[in-house]
């Protein structure tokens, strides 16, 4: 796993916005894997910018999104198709039938995530998948006791995942209890991986994550059997990790590196 410490958040967001950027400047049709989150919010914002200014072209991409809260119609403020639509697909090219995020509303959940998956496939596969992780150590929403083989499916979420995403609803008793998401089999099926984490309340999450077991009660912790996976960390994310060091000196090293 690739570890890399920025400063600030911001810092983060554009070196992690950049990735995205490289691999669409290679790959015009790529298909990204999309989150939400605050996390995310800068890296969105860093690319939405290079779309305006620097004519990064979403034309040809594909979207799949993570997740989507149960029961929340795509109008609702918090869902997570109305957080994509405002923060990121408005403002960029990307057309509107070429994005994928799971439904909340359907009628029928195991078919719906039996097609989201194939859809995924029939499209190529995901190239990059974009990920926040949650306070314990969550991606998407595979709380802690997911199978590090689920699929997408319907998850119920942990008290802890309700408590750290009430702040966006008006009341705790609004948030929704039950989500759909991609399962961790599918996330490493991804061809790559890029985890944006920041802020002192990550830094548990990341440092189980990166340097913990691989273990089904810290589900991005998945991410350390994936051969190509990249973490970007702000300096408080990384404040409990205990090869810090070693991740700073790689990065000062990288620019006389060997090219791989
Ligand atoms: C939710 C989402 C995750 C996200 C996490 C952290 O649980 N399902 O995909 O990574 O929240 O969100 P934030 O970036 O707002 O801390």
């Amino acid at each position: 796993m690739e570890v890399i410490i920025k400063q600030t958040y911001e810092e983060m967001s554009r070196a992690a916005a950049h990735d995205v950027a490289r691999l669409l400047n290679t790959k015009p049709n790529a298909v990204l894997g999309m989150a939400t989150g605050s996390t995310p919010l800068g890296m969105y914002q860093e690319l939405v910018r290079m779309h305006r200014e620097e004519g990064l072209d979403f034309s040809q991409v594909t979207t799949f999104n993570l997740d989507e809260y149960v029961s929340l119609p795509v109008s609702h403020p918090q869902s997570y198709h109305y957080f994509m639509q405002e923060n990121f697909f408005k403002h960029v090219n990307v057309p509107k039938q070429n994005t994928y995020i799971p439904s909340g509303t359907t009628s029928n959940y195991q078919a719906f995530c039996a097609w989201f998956e194939r859809r995924i496939e029939e499209c190529g596969g995901i190239d990059l998948q974009i990920l926040g992780i949650g306070s314990d150590g969550h991606v998407a929403f595979n709380e802690p006791g997911s199978s590090l083989s689920s699929r997408t499916r319907l998850k119920t979420l942990a008290k802890q995942t309700i408590e750290d995403n009430a702040r966006f609803f008006e009341r705790r008793e609004d948030v929704p209890i039950y989500a759909i998401t991609m399962g961790v089999g599918t996330i490493l099926e991804a061809r790559r991986l890029l985890l944006v984490a920041n802020g002192k309340n990550k830094a548990w999450a990341c440092a189980a994550a990166i340097e913990g077991p691989i273990t089904g009660m810290v589900t991005a912790s998945a991410l350390q059997m994936h051969a190509r996976a990249k973490v970007f960390l702000d300096d408080a994310a990384a404040s409990e990790l205990k090869m810090r060091e070693y991740y700073d000196w790689i990065e000062e090293r990288r620019p006389g590196a060997p090219q791989v």
